[in-house]
């Protein structure tokens, strides 16, 4: 009843004439304050004169109301029904506005427009019509200009309860017909998981999802040139203050500063990209490039970017450089391109150089084909919730533990009584974890509360991606200042802390353990990449994934022989940590990544842009 079922699409119905009026009849009586609500969103996160593009316009009201408003503004609405594009037009000359409209019949997954056109893409409650929207995001970011306006707006699927509810008490006043569409509508549409995931895909820079009350979703972008001075519409008074729910204000939008565009060719660009949407640890980005030709680019990393306690001597960051080249790879691979990496660990002016990677391009002018949208390796994300089992076929096992065997790190998959050992030492580890003030502290660094901070700083981990929940959010929230979780650790809490942990890892499929016969930074290194291509074989078999990284990460250490940067208490529990290793005959052990079947992440993480990782 809580949970939200899978879309159910509408079926596709070309309405007749008669039909087109009778639902803008509808339109018209009730859907004015959305309607109105979007209508100021537009035109106050727009220029005030240029071209706009009205993407499935209906029956045209959206494109009508513009034109009225903002009488320096072109049209262009399309839509793919023709009686709908009839009742628009009617629309517009009794409004008087039909000379500065054009409206078109055009399939908005491929808009008869060149790249770059318009100062303003709209598209309203028209998603949840398409079986995968990702193309028409693709297709709006194509035709919008690279600082034009972007606004994309829809309803949230909603669990059956909320269905109803919403159903019955905002749609209080509708007739049973605009009853039934709003239902099926609803039925249709994304999920906010799924609505953020797409906005990731999509990937439109500047771009941010926003929500209008509890009923829709947003992606909007504000013009880089947009009007200043706030145009607010004249709505009725009695619908002003339900209007107001409807409304986003471009203020409110924290948008980083634009960087100065440094000149890399578009390939690099999407090659760096693939390389940074990599994991590293608390989402800190430690990479760096130096670009120093077309065929060479260097890979390197910022040592004074984690200075946590889990990354000794570098190791977490050097695994993040690792995953970040296996990335490039599997992109370049993609295409049949010919590449190397050649390894050459040295220090370069306060930065820690991994190695080169060198490409073979087919041709001078060659660009990637490959929309990186739909890769993998723009799918691949961190994934904290409970797990089910994915039954997988030991054939299945099989493929993943032998995808990384020209590489120098024993892959094992541990299931059963196994996993129940990884638990145990995963419960271990967890205790040191919660326990040390330094951790505390850098993951509260780490978290990002408010999505203006997200925005802003592009980096570490939204509060929503650690899956906590309610209860969980306000206990971090509470516990931030060391002292008061001081109290709570005095009580004991660190146990029911750790204990979660453990069941995180019960609830997996299995674990994948990444070992080597030593520690050194090339096997770091290659863990990383290890990792990161049996994570991207998991993605596209709809795998979750999870590192537990604080064991390994912590036994690196220990085996160094820093057993005194443990506490007397910590050591006694990195003994147990130790034992639960050889048990499972894993002497160097380097990464632990537990694998399942779950629902997408509440949120993702983002990254910084391509510009903010490049090197002189
Ligand atoms: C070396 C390393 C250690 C990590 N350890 C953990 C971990 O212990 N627990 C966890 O939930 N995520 C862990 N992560 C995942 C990162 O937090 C995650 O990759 C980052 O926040 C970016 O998010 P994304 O993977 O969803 O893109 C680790 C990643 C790396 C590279």
């Amino acid at each position: 009843m809580f949970k939200v079922p899978p879309r159910k699409l509408e079926p596709e119905v070309m309405l007749t004439l008669e039909e087109v009026r009778a639902y803008d009849g509808l339109v018209r009586k009730y859907l004015k304050i959305l309607h109105y609500g979007f209508l100021e969103t537009i035109i106050n996160f727009s220029p005030e004169k240029g071209l706009f593009l009205d993407v499935g316009t209906g029956t045209g009201h959206l494109s009508v109301g513009l034109a009225r408003f903002c009488p320096e503004v072109t049209v262009f609405a399309v839509d793919l029904s023709e009686n709908m594009l009839k009742v628009a037009r009617e629309n517009a000359e009794k409004e008087g506005v039909c000379e500065r409209i054009i409206f078109l019949k055009a399939d908005a997954k491929r808009l008869p427009f060149r790249d770059h056109t318009f100062d303003c893409v709209f598209c309203h409650d028209m998603l949840h019509h398409l079986p995968d929207p990702l193309d028409l995001l693709l297709e709006i970011k194509r035709v919008a200009k690279e600082d034009g306006a972007i606004l994309v707006r829809d309803l949230i699927r909603l669990s059956p309860l909320e269905r109803k509810l919403h159903v019955n008490l905002f749609g209080l006043t509708y007739n049973e017909l605009m009853k039934k569409e709003y239902e099926d509508s609803i039925k249709a549409a994304l999920s906010k998981e799924e609505w953020l995931e797409l906005a990731r895909l999509a990937d439109i820079p500047q771009a941010r999802v926003t929500y209008q009350f509890v009923t829709h979703q947003s992606l909007e972008r504000p013009a880089a040139n947009r009007r200043r001075v706030y145009l607010e519409l004249p709505v009725p008074s009695h619908l002003r203050p339900a209007t107001n729910f409807y409304v986003s204000k471009p203020a409110q939008t924290a948008l980083p500063s634009l960087k100065k565009k440094q000149k890399i060719s578009p390939r690099i660009k999407t090659l760096i990209k693939a390389a940074v949407m990599a994991p590293s640890g608390d989402n800190l980005q430690p990479w760096r490039f130096h670009i120093k030709s077309e065929k060479e680019i260097d890979f390197l990393l910022d040592p004074r970017v984690d200075k946590s306690f889990f990354n000794f001597e570098q190791n977490a960051s050097i695994f993040a450089v690792g995953a970040a080249v296996e990335n490039a790879s599997y992109l370049l691979d993609k295409e049949n391109i010919r590449y190397e990496f050649v390894f050459d660990y040295a220090e370069e002016q306060g930065l820690i150089k991994l190695g080169t990677l060198k490409i073979n391009w087919p041709a001078d002018n060659f660009e990637f084909k490959t929309f990186l949208a739909r890769t993998a390796i723009m799918k691949r994300h961190t994934n904290r919730k409970f797990y089910e089992k994915a039954n997988l076929s030991e054939k299945e096992i099989e493929r993943l533990s032998g995808l990384a065997a020209d590489l120098p790190i024993e892959v094992r998959v541990l299931k059963g009584e196994k996993l129940a050992l990884v638990a145990e030492l995963a419960y271990y580890a967890d205790l040191i974890r919660v326990e040390r003030r330094d951790l505390h502290e850098f993951l509260h660094e780490t978290i990002r509360w408010k999505e203006q901070e997200i925005f802003a700083t592009l980096d570490g981990m939204p509060i929503a991606a650690l899956e906590a929940g309610i209860a969980g959010e306000a206990f971090l929230r509470m516990t931030r200042p060391w002292p008061v979780m001081k109290a709570f650790l005095r009580l004991g809490v660190s146990k029911q802390l750790a204990d979660y942990t453990r069941k995180l890892v019960l609830s997996s499929e299995g674990i994948i353990a990444l070992s080597a016969e030593k520690y050194t930074p090339h096997r770091y290194f290659e863990a990383g990449r290890v990792a990161e291509r049996l994570w991207l074989a998991l993605t596209e078999i709809g795998l979750a994934v999870q590192p537990m990284a604080a064991a390994p990460l912590f036994m690196i250490r220990w085996r160094k022989g820093r057993f005194l940067d443990f506490s007397a208490r910590h050591q006694f529990f990195m003994r147990k940590v130790e034992r639960g290793f050889e048990k499972l005959g894993l002497n160097y052990p380097l990464m632990l990544l537990r694998f399942g079947k779950a629902p997408l992440p509440s949120a993702r993480a983002l990254r910084k842009e391509v510009a903010e990782f490049l090197v002189d």
